[in-house]
């Protein structure tokens, strides 16, 4: 069905078409932008285009779709970069040149690609919708195909397949493709949700030892103004122990995205030794890319990752930033000239954000498989206020906080973890984890470590008003012993090799630092001088 613009505002375009559903696909103008339905009016309906709409006029045409905006999911989305509405950048940039044009367009995975299908059904085999019917191999992943739709099998292919050739035909005629179109604001079902009790190592001592991350949890670091968000992010991004990682560059700067790629391509995943860009996905949505399409990309790439833990994949996802999302999502609104909320954003924010953090998880997926989707999330607080809706709505929904402190960052203390604010969720589940796999005295360890910092800030303030001569000699043991803590365990320099730290040497060292503390306290008892001590210490 067609119909025509009939007015214009920003990214939104209103569109004179009846009997459109919302959220519905719809494509705009002369050069068939992409667009989704946001609003219905008693005639006519309002419609937020993805692409940039300068020079668009009043009366171009307007075609439904009849489906919702989709992703589509299928073999050789790993070692690709897209945009947020599923574009291969690589590949457009090697067609049309380095400007993207309103409009253009190629299949997500290259037509003349060949797979080798290895079926797991057989003619007259019963099969549901979501269950698999073979895999393909892509890069060191067993690519799982899931049936589009339940029946018996009539036929089955073997061997080499192009993406567009079904791989089972039904015997009442449904072709099951390598391919499935899947709605992007829709999470893919799977049968029960699990409690995550894997910890998911980042290589960040600060992380992985005060404040862990689980796998199939969620993680937020807020931070001002070069806080070390994007490094943190990238940092987690290669040497998480993960098997795909999905990484969205949300309306962040276009080269740090052009230099991650660069750099994925020298690296290799230190867990497994092979190249890092082989289990990656990037979604690109930089600062200077439509905004509605930076709405989206999150949700694009959400359902790329639920497709890979639905094989039984751990996947992470990585958005830098999500602030920059809500900030699309209050552009939009304005348009829309919704009733604003707080501070201008839309009022159903904590909600969709709440809605989007909510399809992480562990699950136990339809084919009886167990997969986790983990997401780490960083938040760009407008001069570090976190008492902002962004901020304090991921608060509410997440399960790791690591707070990025800004004076640590300016001391050039990185990562910039604030070690009193920040907090874990998941501690509990995660001690047990580290105390069977690497120590089991990790738990200990962990609590000394606090409390010697916390007691260290306390120290900091008494020792600011009499001088540090006036503390008590194990007092300034203990301050000196906090300083080597804070400077060589919890910074990490992400330009040097410290930058991945194995738990193993994790603890190694904590167990170290907290020794060279007992043995001190163990002397002054001895009554031997504290400079002596130190001197000790330091050589
Ligand atoms: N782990 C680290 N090791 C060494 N240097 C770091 C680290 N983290 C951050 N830095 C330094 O801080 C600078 C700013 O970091 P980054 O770009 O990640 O900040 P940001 O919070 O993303 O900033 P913005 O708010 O502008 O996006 C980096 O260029 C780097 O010099
Ligand atoms: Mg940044």
């Amino acid at each position: 069905m067609q119909g025509k613009i009939i007015g214009i505002s920003g990214p939104t375009v209103t569109v004179d078409l009846e009997d459109l559903t919302l959220y519905e696909r719809v494509t705009v103008g002369y050069h068939k932008l992409q667009g989704e339905v946001v609003r219905l009016k008693s005639t006519g309906a309002v419609v937020q285009v993805y692409e940039e709409t300068k020079g668009m006029s009043v009366g171009e045409p307007v075609v439904r779709k009849g489906s919702p905006l989709t992703v589509r999911l299928a073999p050789g989305l790993l070692n690709d970069i897209f945009d947020g509405l599923q574009r291969p950048l690589q590949r457009l940039g090697d067609e049309f040149g380095p400007f993207i044009r309103p409009g253009d367009m190629l299949s997500v995975v290259p037509c003349e690609t060949r797979y080798n299908f290895i079926p797991e059904k057989k003619a007259g085999d019963e099969i549901r919708a979501g269950e698999y019917v073979g895999y393909v191999d892509e890069g060191r992943f067993r690519h799982y195909i899931p049936a589009s739709r339940g029946g018996i099998v009539g036929q089955v292919m073997e061997g080499d397949i192009c993406p567009d050739d079904p791989v089972v035909i039904l015997e009442d005629g449904h072709r099951v493709l390598t391919y499935q179109q899947w709605p992007i604001r829709v999470s893919r079902p799977y049968r029960k949700k699990l409690f995550p009790r894997e910890s998911l190592v980042t290589g960040q001592r600060a992380i992985d030892f005060l404040y862990p991350l689980a796998r199939g949890g969620t993680a937020v670091l807020p931070g001002g103004f070069g806080t070390g968000k994007t490094i943190l992010e990238q940092a987690v991004a290669k040497f998480a122990e993960v098997d795909i990682v999905v990484y969205v560059g949300c309306g962040e700067r276009g080269n740090e995205m052009a230099e991650m790629l660069e750099e994925f391509r020298d690296l290799t995943d230190p867990w497994t030794g092979r190249q890092l860009l082989e289990r990656t996905i990037l979604v690109a949505n930089t600062s200077n890319m439509p905004v509605a399409a930076r709405e989206a990309s999150i949700y694009t790439a959400v359902s790329m990752a639920e497709y890979y833990r639905d094989m039984g994949y751990h996947v992470l996802l990585l958005a830098d930033s999500i602030s920059r999302w809500a900030e699309a999502l209050r552009e939009i609104s304005s348009a829309l000239e919704e009733m604003p909320g707080e501070e201008g954003y839309p009022t159903y924010l904590a909600s969709r954000l709440s809605g989007f953090m909510s399809r992480a998880g562990v699950v136990e997926t339809l084919n009886g498989k167990i997969g986790s989707l983990s997401m780490v999330l960083s938040v760009s607080p407008p001069g570090g206020d976190f008492t902002e809706p962004t901020t304090q709505a991921c608060l509410r929904n997440t399960g790791t906080f690591l707070m990025l402190d800004t004076d640590l960052a300016y001391r050039r203390h990185f990562p910039a973890i604030n070690w009193s604010q920040s907090f874990s969720l998941y501690d509990a589940e995660m001690a047990e984890f580290f105390s069977r796999e690497i120590s089991p005295t990790w738990s200990d360890l962990k609590k000394r470590c606090q409390a010697l910092l916390n007691k260290e800030e306390k120290l900091r303030e008494v020792a600011e008003i009499v001088g540090a001569e006036g503390l008590q000699d194990t007092d300034r043991l203990l301050m000196f012993v906090a300083e080597q803590i804070r400077s060589t365990f919890l910074c990490q320099n992400s330009f040097t090799e410290d930058a991945f730290s194995p738990p193993e040497y994790t603890f190694e060292l904590i167990e170290k630092l907290i020794n060279i503390y007992d043995s001190g306290i163990a002397r002054l008892e001895k009554s031997e001088p504290l400079p002596e001590i130190l001197q000790d210490i330091e050589t």
